[in-house]
């Protein structure tokens, strides 16, 4: 008897996650018989759950926080993204190999692409604010697209422990070299959970950043937060982080289901309400 594939999305906690949601809607609109279910897998199960691995029948799924890194040795196989990232955020099998992919930084600059189109005409340098798991992926893709990315982080020695482990491109700064590094940034990225809701916002002098820049925010709670806010006010180009998470499941969706969906302004529209639903606000 064969069963419909089940893909998972697993962290601890996980009942925010909006997967469930975006990868729902597609199921849905492709009219693939599948489900995607959300695991709240605490850090001392996830041995039990490979386990039992292949038994269970899962086509493979997404990882968060806390377990992108943990999860890497229950898997056959780490995918180059992931290894350079040193973090999975999806799982699938490749014939009887289950492998580790990270789809973060493509999500991240497929979202860039998609919401500031011809912003790397030209540009050479980015600055990361952040060296936390986000930060790593923007500063991986940005490097894999040859720019040179200043990474800023509260936390020093994370941001010269993140350079040191990306190589060349990437250097570190700590905040005290930021208003010199933005006056040469043609990018500039949050990376932080600053300007979150729940969290301090992210206060930082946009005066020195070079006229022309792109500012990304990888915050999507609010959609607009007052970093892409005071940007589009000074004539920036903004772009929010609600494109990553949607870019970032393409992969997963179409390694599980084999159905590379489509990330359409239907979708969006979705989330941005659900997100305005619960963060009245935002
Ligand atoms: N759009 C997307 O698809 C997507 C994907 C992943 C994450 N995110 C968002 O990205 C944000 C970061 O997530 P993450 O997983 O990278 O988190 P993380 O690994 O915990 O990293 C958090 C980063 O924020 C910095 N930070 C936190 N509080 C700070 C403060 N008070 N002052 C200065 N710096 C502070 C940390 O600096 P220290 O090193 O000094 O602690 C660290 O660099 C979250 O808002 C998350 O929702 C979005």
């Amino acid at each position: 008897m064969s069963r419909s594939p089940r893909a998972f999305v697993m962290g601890h906690p996980i009942k925010h996650s909006r997967s469930p949601m975006l990868h729902g809607y597609w199921l849905d609109h492709y009219g693939i018989e599948g489900s995607y279910e959300m695991l709240d897998i605490a850090p001392e199960a996830l041995a039990g759950f490979f386990a039992s691995y292949r038994e269970t029948g899962w086509i493979g799924g997404n990882v968060t926080v806390p377990h992108k890194s943990a999860v890497m040795p229950f898997l056959d196989r780490i995918d180059p993204a992931a290894e350079a990232m040193g973090a999975v955020n999806t799982v699938y099998w490749d014939g009887d190999v289950l492998a580790g992919d990270n789809t973060d930084a493509l999500g991240f600059m497929h979202n860039l692409d998609d919401r500031a189109p011809g912003w790397q005409t030209g540009a050479s340098r980015a600055v990361v604010l952040g060296a936390g798991g986000a930060a790593r992926a923007a500063a991986y893709g940005l490097m894999s697209r040859g720019l040179d990315v200043a990474i800023v982080n509260r936390t020093e020695a994370k941001a010269q422990a993140l350079a040191q482990h990306l190589g060349r491109g990437v250097s570190s700064h700590s905040l005290d070299a930021l208003s010199s590094l933005l006056g040469e940034a043609d990018l500039l990225v949050n990376a932080t959970s600053l300007g979150m809701v729940h969290q301090p916002p992210l206060q930082i002098d946009l005066s020195p950043l070079k006229a022309g820049a792109t500012v990304c925010d990888v915050v999507y709670v609010p959609l607009e937060t007052d970093l892409l806010r005071s940007a589009k006010a000074r004539g920036h180009r903004t772009v929010d982080g609600l494109g990553m998470l949607l870019h970032q499941a393409v992969v997963g969706f179409s390694r599980w289901f084999g159905v590379t969906p489509e990330v359409t302004g239907e979708l969006r529209t979705l989330l941005e309400e659900d997100i305005r639903a619960k963060s009245p606000g935002a």
